[in-house]
């Protein structure tokens, strides 16, 4: 077997709540570990599913054709500029797979989403990591400043994983004007919805339309709330999609993602009710956090880090022991942080009083 392949983590889910319940013997569990929507699916999404369902014996369109074209008009870009993947996590291998070669080497920021790691390692090709700055944002001078002739991709998600930081468009125009002239920006924006309040937000499909080497992915996962029937998209250039499009498997989105995802699309209800009630959950927890003395790290997302001044695996365990999933910041690069998604407001409850229970309350 390959040596790099042997080399590779398998990836760490965040713990499973039935898993959770037999384990610990509890009967009520939160799960505020994976950036999952707390709404659920739109009921446009759940009732194209159900029907879609009833053609479940059938091959999905190979090419997504609905769905691309759904896409396309809403973003103005025309449809070959438009790739779908299962889940944005299809697009990140693909795209490794379609730029990576012996020699070349990927840039991504330290800690980052665990997933851009694997594209790298899979084409067994050097990956340069970059510390985030102080404030958990990338550092994107020294990113641009590592990059050389042979680095093919560089990653950088807009709201970050796994500190929820966001750059500026400002920001992002300089370090693209830093690179090198073959390098490809993949700017992974599956938390791009919840940052709609961001001065100077970046505009990823601006940059592309005007011409920029970069590739932008987006999920249906996140604040549409798919995230189990797996489907996100890339908008690129015609030629990264034509490649992406000759080395994917041919029926890579199932039909139910594809018309679950086309309906979502449509839901600008169920988005701005998915959006406010992830507003609402992250300045609680920032409110709390703030009255009892714990910092947390800004976020555009729907996660936050709490830094808890303590090894993050023990604060992970006594919020399990307590029915709360989180997730300790320790594999994730963050040694002395928990990572928590936004649930609803009595999840966010349950979590705020059981870490006032078992973190707050037995002091620092
Ligand atoms: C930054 C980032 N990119 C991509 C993904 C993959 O999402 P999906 O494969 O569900 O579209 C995630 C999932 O958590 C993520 O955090």
């Amino acid at each position: 077997m390959r040596a790099n392949v042997l080399r590779m983590t398998p990836y760490t889910p965040g713990k499973p709540i039935d898993e959770v319940k037999r384990e610990l013997g509890l009967t009520s569990v939160v799960k505020l570990a994976s950036n999952e929507n707390p709404l659920g699916p739109g009921a446009k999404a759940l009732a194209a599913v159900q029907e879609a369902a009833l053609s479940m014996h059938l091959y999905p369109d190979a090419s997504g054709y609905e769905l691309r074209q759904a896409i396309s008009a809403k973003f103005g870009v025309s449809d070959a500029m438009v790739m779908l993947g299962n889940g944005s996590d299809e697009l990140i291998h693909m795209l490794g797979l379609v730029f990576l070669e012996a020699g070349d080497n990927v840039v991504i920021g330290a800690p980052s989403f665990v997933r851009y790691d694997a594209a790298a390692d899979l084409s067994d090709v050097e990956l340069r990591r970059v510390p985030l700055d102080s404030t958990w944002r990338h550092d994107l001078e020294a990113m641009a400043a590592v990059c050389d002739a042979r680095t093919k991709l560089v990653f950088v998600a807009n709201p970050h994983n796994p500190t929820g930081t966001v750059l500026t468009h400002t920001e992002v125009v300089a370090f693209l004007d830093a690179l090198p002239s073959g390098c490809v920006a993949v700017l992974d924006e599956a938390y791009y919805e919840y940052s709609a309040d961001v001065e100077d937000r970046l505009d990823a499909v601006t940059l592309l339309k005007a011409g920029r080497n970069v590739v932008i992915l987006r999920t249906f996962s996140k604040a549409f709330g798919l995230a189990g029937i797996r489907v996100g998209f890339g908008l690129a250039s015609a030629e990264v999609v034509d490649a992406v499009n000759r080395a994917r498997e041919p029926f890579n989105v199932n039909s139910l993602a594809q018309a679950g995802a086309i309906a979502a699309l449509s839901d600008s209800d169920h988005l701005a009710e998915s959006v406010r009630v992830n507003l609402d959950g992250l300045s609680r927890i920032e409110n709390a956090m703030r009255g009892w003395g714990f910092e947390t790290v800004s976020s555009r997302a729907n996660f936050i880090c709490v830094n808890v001044r303590r090894d993050g695996n023990e604060v992970f365990q006594a919020l399990l022991r307590e029915g709360i999933i989180v997730r300790s910041g320790v594999p994730l690069g963050m040694p002395e942080y928990i990572r928590v998604s936004i649930g609803n407001s009595d999840e966010m409850s349950a979590f705020l009083s059981a870490f006032e229970r078992v973190v707050v309350g037995v002091g620092v």
